[in-house]
């Protein structure tokens, strides 16, 4: 069995913000363009179900996959910020789907937990334990965002994007993965329990999100006996343009292959793979089929690196 993604989908909230928004607590559309490649960013009101999204996601994706809903018996919804403590987000998406009886769970990996979510689905369509399997990165992080701490508000936007896995027996490429944590380092980005912020250390975050992407992608390429000219499209974490482009860098893919939406989406952490793949389909940057590279950071700290094909 050779698990690839066979279809593709997202959906953002419509409300959109631009940088000039953010005058009010010191910063500019210069700066933030200058750091982070950011323009603008979509925010879920207050009232708003980021499940509505993750099914609008879910639906485009099970379209493209030729997949009816009703056969699925496996869904995994990557969030921080679930509509509830409990139960997750997963077991709405399945039932409003019309897939009650599917296993549905929330995956928390921070903004790595998509690239841990495609790991996990690999594993059961490998196993023979899933032909088909839905994997969702759904986040708004405006809900532990502290409106007022210019240092965080400006990087981060909400919405939720979707794939479907399914055996491929033509794949372009069998899929590896690489994941890893280290939590001596939870300090540089968190929110705790009974602030309910985000509080980051930005600085050191980005030196260890272009070195965490870049090893763990060095060595996914090197168990798969793959160089960067292998791979077709690489989309990492749209944290900041200045560190995709930096980790694109240190492993060697030249920027017409390394794919960039962080400046109308921001950072919406475990949903922005999908959101960006979505966004790669549109603009025409995914052919037919290919080998897909992705790395993905947060939190934790937490990362991971993949190849699969599409
Ligand atoms: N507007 C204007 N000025 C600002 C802003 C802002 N939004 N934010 C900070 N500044 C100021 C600081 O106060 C500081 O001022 P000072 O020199 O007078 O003290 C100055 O800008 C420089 O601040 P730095 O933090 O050193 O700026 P840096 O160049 O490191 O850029 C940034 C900050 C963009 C946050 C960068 O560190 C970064 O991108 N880090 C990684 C962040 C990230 O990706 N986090 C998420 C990863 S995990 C996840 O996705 C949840």
């Amino acid at each position: 069995m050779t698990a690839a993604i066979t279809g593709i989908g997202a959906a953002l909230p419509e409300h959109t913000v631009p940088n000039s928004y953010f005058e009010a607590i010191g910063s500019s559309d210069e700066w933030i363009v200058k750091r982070t490649g950011i323009r603008e960013r979509r925010f879920l009101p207050e009232d708003g179900r980021l499940a509505d999204l993750a099914v609008t996601a879910a639906r485009t994706a099970l379209r493209q996959a030729g997949r009816d809903a009703a056969d699925l018996r496996h869904i995994v919804v990557a969030t921080t910020t679930p509509d509830r403590t409990t139960p997750g987000l997963a077991v709405e998406v399945a039932a409003r789907l019309g897939t009650p009886q599917a296993a549905a769970f929330d995956l928390h990996a921070a903004c790595a937990g998509f690239v841990y979510a495609l790991d996990h689905a690999t594993a059961l369509i490998e196993s023979g334990r899933a032909e088909a399997v839905l994997v969702c990165g759904a986040e708004a992080l405006t809900r532990i965002t502290d409106a007022a701490d210019r240092s965080t508000a400006v990087l981060l936007g909400d919405g939720a994007g979707a794939v479907v896995l399914t055996d491929l027996p033509d794949a372009p490429v069998a899929p590896a993965f690489h994941l890893a944590s280290d939590g001596e380092h939870i300090g540089l980005l968190f929110a705790d329990r009974h602030e309910r912020k985000l509080r980051m250390d930005g600085p050191e975050i980005f030196v260890h999100a272009v070195d965490k992407m870049s090893d763990a992608t060095r060595r996914v390429l090197e168990r798969s006996e793959l160089t960067c000219d292998d791979v077709d499209l690489f989309v990492a974490h749209q944290a900041n343009a200045r560190i995709v482009k930096a980790v694109g860098k240190e492993i060697g893919v030249p920027p017409e292959r390394l794919f960039l939406n962080v400046d109308r989406v921001a950072n919406t952490s475990s949903a922005s793979i999908p959101i960006a793949l979505a966004h790669a389909q549109e603009d025409g940057r995914l052919g037919p089929s290919g080998v897909l590279g992705v790395a993905a950071f947060g939190a934790g700290i937490t990362w991971g690196a993949g190849v699969l094909g599409w």
